[in-house]
């Protein structure tokens, strides 16, 4: 059958990459290892209530690393610390300019997304979605708006 461009041929246009996230057992030894041994600078940590998580940015040059501890019972990396007891490569975040259309395409391919299935807001004021990482060959991947308003 031939395509007609329309709507179910939309891609996810990603500008970049926006970070790359590491679940951490200790927030503040991981901040202290890469100030000391790798001498990035660091931003300051924020506790996200809502995400379960606090979290602090390693400045990598091209890229920022996002470091997150658990926060509260119920926090989403709990198991994945259960499993990686040092820690480990959690996900990856992808900036499009798009949401809206990237979280409608996503679901138009029939990839699951994490959560009930639409955006959330992030911290600073930028929509967000995860895909689940049965859909992307093992990866979570993180989408998020791209704005440079913050
Ligand atoms: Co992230």
């Amino acid at each position: 059958m031939e395509n007609n461009g329309g709507e179910k041929n939309k891609k996810i246009k990603i500008k970049g990459l926006d970070h790359l996230s590491v679940a951490v057992p200790d927030l503040e030894k991981a901040i202290d290892f890469y100030q000391n041994s790798f001498g990035c600078a660091v931003t300051n940590t924020k506790i996200l209530e809502n995400q379960g998580v606090k979290i602090a940015y390693v400045d990598l040059g091209n890229v920022q690393l996002e470091l997150m501890e658990p926060y509260g019972e119920t926090s989403p990396i709990k198991k994945f610390l259960d499993r990686n007891t040092s820690g480990g490569i959690h996900h990856f975040c992808l900036r499009t300019e798009d949401l809206e259309g990237a979280l409608q395409t996503t679901r138009q391919e029939g990839m699951q997304v994490l959560g009930d299935g639409s955006a959330s807001i992030s911290h600073h004021g930028k929509k967000f979605f995860f895909i689940h990482p049965k859909d992307t060959f093992g990866s979570l991947i993180e989408i998020e708006e791209d704005k440079n308003d913050h």
